[in-house]
Order: C-alpha cells, then sequence, then structure tokens
C-alpha cells in the first residue's frame, strides 16, 4: 500500500464501497443473483459454491481472529519491549508441517468435490433435449433452432433473437457461437457462464424446473453497448411452447394492404439489407407462399441483424435492452389481449420506445465511439428518418406476428 492510500479519504472509500456492494447485494428484486438457482445445472453449482464460501468464511474468519488477537495481545507496551526480540519460529518442523498440511487437506476436499461438480455440468444432453444455436453479435444474441416442429418429417428453422423461448423441464443444449468478438452467455439462474468465440462451437446445457422468465447479460467485455447485451430466457409450458414453435414457422403471409404500405417500401429499401423476414425478403425461401405480393429484396447481407420474423412475438427488442411490450400479464389486466387486438397494440405495445429506436437507434444505444460511425461501426445506424417514414414503419412492424 502507498501512503497515499492509507489517508483517512481512502479508508472511508474503501469502507463507503464496501457498503455500497453489501446493500447492492441485498436487492430484493435481483434477477441475475446466482444465489437462486432454477434449474438442476445451476443447483449443483449453488451445491458446491454454498459449502466452499463456507470454508472461505471459516478460514477468513479464524486467520483475523488470530491475527488480530496477536496484534492485540503482543503490541508493545512501552518502548522497552523493542529491546527483546521475539522468540523465533523459524525450523520448527511441527508448525511447518501442520501449517502445510491443513491448507493442503482442506484444497483437497475442495477439489474432490469441484471435480466431481465440472463432471456433472459436463454430463451430456439427453436425446430429448432442444438443440439451440445461440450466436453473439455486437450487441444482441440471436437463437436458431432446427427441428421438426409440425411432424411433416421434415427440419423446421426458426430463428429469432433477444428472447430465448423454450420449454420448462426439458434439457436444451445449446450450441455457443460468435459472430464477431468474444462475448459470454450466462442465465445465472440456469448454468454457469460459456464463452462465445469466433470460429468455436461451445455446448452448454440448461433447464429450467418452471415457466417462467431468467434474465441474464453477456459477460465478456465485446465493446462499447456490452453492458446492455442482455440475455432472457423465457420457459414454457410444454403445450404453449408448441404453439409458440407453431407460429414461428408460419410463413409470412402479409395482405395486399400490407404490401401497398408506404412501411413495406421503407422497409424494402432501408432495412433489407441486414434485417430479413423469413417468406419475404429471402428470394431463396419458397415457403412464403404470398410472398410473391412483395417486391422481392436481393439485396441482403443479413446474419448481422437480428431477423425479424414473428417480430411482435417478442417481448423485447435492441438486444433485450428495451421492452417490446409490457408483460402479458399487465396487458390482460388492461382488459386487452396482445398482439390479437388493434386495441392490444394500441394499450400494450412500448410505441413510445421503438419509435425512438427507429428515429435515431445510436442515441439510444451506443453503438459507436466519437461523433460519426465508421466502417467498423456495429449495429443500427442513425437513418434520419422523417416523423411520417417512422409511423409507417412501425405500422408494417406491428404486422410481423
Ligand atoms: Cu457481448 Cu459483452
Amino acid at each position: 500500500m502507498t501512503g497515499r492510500a492509507r489517508s483517512p479519504f481512502a479508508k472511508v472509500a474503501v469502507l463507503a464501497t464496501s457498503l455500497m456492494l453489501f446493500a447492492v447485494g441485498c436487492a430484493s428484486n435481483a434477477p441475475q443473483t446466482t444465489l437462486e438457482p432454477k434449474g438442476p445445472r445451476a443447483q449443483s453449482i449453488h451445491n458446491l459454491a454454498l459449502p466452499v464460501f463456507g470454508i472461505a468464511g471459516v478460514v477468513f474468519v479464524l486467520v483475523m481472529g488470530l491475527s488480530l488477537y496477536v496484534v492485540i495481545r503482543f503490541r508493545s507496551r512501552s518502548d522497552e519491549d523493542f529491546d527483546e526480540f521475539p522468540e523465533q519460529l523459524h525450523g520448527n518442523f511441527k508448525a511447518e508441517i501442520a501449517w502445510t498440511a491443513a491448507p493442503a487437506i482442506l484444497l483437497l476436499v475442495v477439489a474432490i468435490f469441484t471435480v466431481a461438480t465440472i463432471f456433472d455440468l459436463a454430463k451430456k444432453p439427453t436425446p430429448e433435449a432442444l438443440h439451440v444455436e445461440v450466436t453473439g453479435q455486437q450487441w444482441w444474441w440471436e437463437y436458431s433452432y432446427s427441428y421438426d416442429v409440425d411432424g411433416d418429417g421434415k427440419a423446421d428453422k426458426i430463428t429469432t433473437a433477444n428472447d430465448m423461448v423454450v420449454p420448462a423441464g426439458r434439457e436444451i443444449a445449446l450450441r455457443i457461437k460468435s459472430n464477431d468478438v468474444i462475448h459470454s452467455w450466462w442465465a445465472p439462474a440456469l448454468n454457469g457462464k460459456k464463452d462465445a468465440v469466433p470460429g468455436r462451437s461451445h455446448p452448454l446445457t440448461i433447464l429450467a424446473d418452471e415457466p417462467g422468465e431468467y434474465i441474464g447479460q453477456c459477460t465478456e467485455f465485446c465493446g462499447l453497448s456490452h453492458a446492455e447485451m442482455r440475455v432472457k430466457v423465457i420457459a414454457l409450458s410444454e403445450a404453449d411452447f408448441k404453439a409458440w414453435a407453431t407460429k414461428q414457422i408460419q410463413p409470412f403471409e402479409g395482405s395486399a394492404e400490407v404490401a401497398a404500405n408506404a412501411g413495406w417500401s421503407q422497409f424494402a429499401s432501408q432495412c433489407t439489407s441486414c434485417h430479413r423476414i423469413t417468406g419475404m425478403t429471402d428470394p431463396a425461401d419458397t415457403t412464403g407462399k404470398k410472398a410473391f405480393t412483395y417486391p422481392k429484396v436481393i439485396n441482403q447481407v443479413s446474419g448481422n441483424a437480428p431477423n425479424l420474423t414473428k417480430f411482435m412475438t417478442r417481448t423485447t427488442f435492441a438486444g433485450a435492452k428495451f421492452d417490446l411490450r409490457l408483460p402479458t400479464k399487465e396487458c390482460k389486466a388492461l382488459g386487452v389481449d396482445w398482439a390479437s387486438t388493434k386495441e392490444g397494440i394500441d394499450k400494450c405495445l412500448n410505441r413510445k420506445q421503438l419509435e425512438a429506436w427507429l428515429r435515431n437507434a445510436p442515441a439510444e444505444k451506443a453503438m459507436y465511439a466519437g461523433d460519426a460511425p465508421s466502417v467498423e461501426s456495429r449495429g443500427m445506424p442513425n437513418f434520419n428518418l422523417t416523423e411520417d417514414q417512422i409511423d409507417d414503419l412501425v405500422a408494417f412492424l406491428i404486422t410481423l406476428q
């Protein structure tokens, strides 16, 4: 420690920070707590962490207590004390064996349980597991599913973003990848962290015991909006999950009215170089029966921005930074059904935030440092849309349900 760090100010700062951290740990609404596991693998980590924390706590209290005792008990009481040299322990065989063996045994015990937990966590998922590919992108998560949803013997593809919808009670086998830099996927209630590394595919198995929402976030610094790259796992009952998946694979069915909508041409000209809507914007996709009513878009880059098929079935947008709508319960309390009626959308859609995002996305979530985007910039740029264009786009986006 430097002399400066010992100043009263430093002491107060350290004390205040500790108290603050302690207080933060007491938050009543802490969706990212690691202390309330909601799945077997998180439980397994918890079962290891608690006793280890206990052992560390005992060691801490013992060492600190003994140090304090020695400091007080053997403090110098007069100047004469300095003349005497305290009795030296160096070379005391018994003492050295004791303070080498005790920590070694302690670490060995911890290691046995740690290795057992590692094996437990590395267990292969069951054959019934649902496979989901997770792709980290600056700064959002993409989730791709490929399995036979409708039972016709062919694999159906679902690509979504921000909300990972899964069936509760079933193992979910994730393959974690990255499309740019290193990220790390973490939903603390369900399992530990797993890095998303470009060019690699890392397995992670999660299982949510009960239906519910499990919040997490990217835990590897990945650029400006790292802190706003959130994870949201929505676990549904098997029946609700099947209904969700069935809806997701329905091809886009827009009416001629939507195709004539100014929002669609706006979307086609401004948005489709990054965003795709399966069955509408991919010329190679022939499953969109009604896609012919739309001008085909061929300048797609895609893969770098969320696929917006069934956008309105999500609960969040912009890397789960913003709620797309009121929670279903709150919406029901208003006496409306989300998305199924115009009234539902009027009352529940987070229109203000969606409009703000379309107006100037980098102002809502940091996309680049400095004043202007560069070639390396990631995320949605500011398109300088007019208010009319924004209204048209929102009117179009609402049809993506
Ligand atoms: Cu992605 Cu941090």
